[in-house]
């Protein structure tokens, strides 16, 4: 089966098969991340640029390994010391590297639309690695994969997403995606950080986090996204701790085996304890390695991969 996408803005649009098919193909590129030598020439010849208008640890570098593990030439521009800081515009400037002959283009992004708008103007594939407050489609099929790798499945899960949704890209993501692959989807925060528009979608709003817990197999809690905030959103990261905080005691109280992630960076101590960050019920590591292979996934996809089969594993493995 192909993949005829030329670029990936979004889960909303992308379809159950389409999901699937980007999951299932990640799976056989986890193996290579395991091997001594941790690459194969699936895009040799390829050259990516991969463009960071805003901070980003996990999924900078997660990109990079994955089109690096796949052989392609990865260029990082540092955007802070390009000539956007002489007022050169987005557009401009991804002419200009085309104009060198690039393949892709990866590109987080404050406004949301700007990978879709760079995607109208020009011929590479365009990845969204994150846009304002839209989507955050690579973070959402990661979370996909390690709950599917938990449970089997995710057709008839419960899934909450917890805390900061309103400036939530992954909350986007999540939701489309998880709603789409057949699995029920709830949010829990303080009223001013969730949006009520969410029921149109088919989403649960939660007003306690205890009702969460007592009702759901996965929960993503999200970061506390303080740079976004312009006002008081609530009266104080402690009290946000004492009535949303995934604790220890909290999980044992509800005395259920609830699956915890966590996209990264965390405010420990605000939207998640430290015992329940490096505690058992967490995935949150598995969520990060799986973003390797996810994007690996992508990558090889929109190239014009097909899903694994006979040839393509032949080729992942380099002979
Ligand atoms: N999950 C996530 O997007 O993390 P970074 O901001 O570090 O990329």
């Amino acid at each position: 089966m192909q993949f005829n996408r030329k670029h990936l803005l979004g889960l909303e649009e992308l379809s159950s098969d389409e999901i699937r098919m980007i999951l299932d193909t990640a799976v056989p590129f986890k193996e290579i991340s395991e091997r001594q030598i941790k690459k194969v020439p699936v895009l040799r010849g390829k050259t990516i640029v991969n463009l960071f208008f805003e901070p980003s640890t996990r999924t900078r570098i997660s990109f990079e390994f994955a089109e690096k593990r796949l052989s392609a030439d990865t260029v990082n521009v540092n955007v802070s010391t390009s000539s956007v800081s002489k007022g050169e515009t987005l557009v401009d400037m991804a002419r200009n590297l085309e104009a060198m002959k690039i393949d892709m283009v990866v590109i987080r992004h404050a406004a949301s639309g700007a990978p879709a708008f760079l995607a109208q103007r020009i011929d590479s594939n365009v990845i969204n690695a994150g846009d304002g407050w839209h989507e955050h489609p690579t973070q959402g099929l990661l979370d996909m994969l390690t709950i599917r790798d938990h449970f089997g499945k995710l057709d008839g899960l419960k899934v909450a997403i917890v805390g900061d949704v309103i400036h939530s890209r992954v909350a986007r993501s999540n939701i489309w995606g998880l709603q789409k692959m057949g699995a029920q989807v709830g949010v829990c925060g303080p009223p001013t950080l969730v949006p009520a528009s969410l029921k149109e979608l088919g989403v649960k709003i939660y007003s306690r986090i205890e009702d969460v817990l007592s009702e759901v197999d996965v929960v993503n809690v999200l970061r506390i996204q303080l740079e976004r905030m312009h006002s008081n959103m609530f009266p104080s990261l402690g009290e946000y701790n004492r009535l949303y905080g995934i604790s220890t005691a909290r999980l044992e109280a509800a005395g259920r085996d609830v699956l915890i992630l966590h996209p990264g960076p965390m405010n420990r101590g605000v939207e998640i304890d430290s015992d329940v960050a490096d505690g058992e019920h967490q995935v949150i590591l598995e969520q990060v390695t799986n973003g390797v292979a996810v994007r690996m996934a992508v990558l090889f996809l929109l190239a014009g991969g097909k899903q694994a089969g006979a040839a393509e594993a032949t080729e992942m493995r380099g002979e």
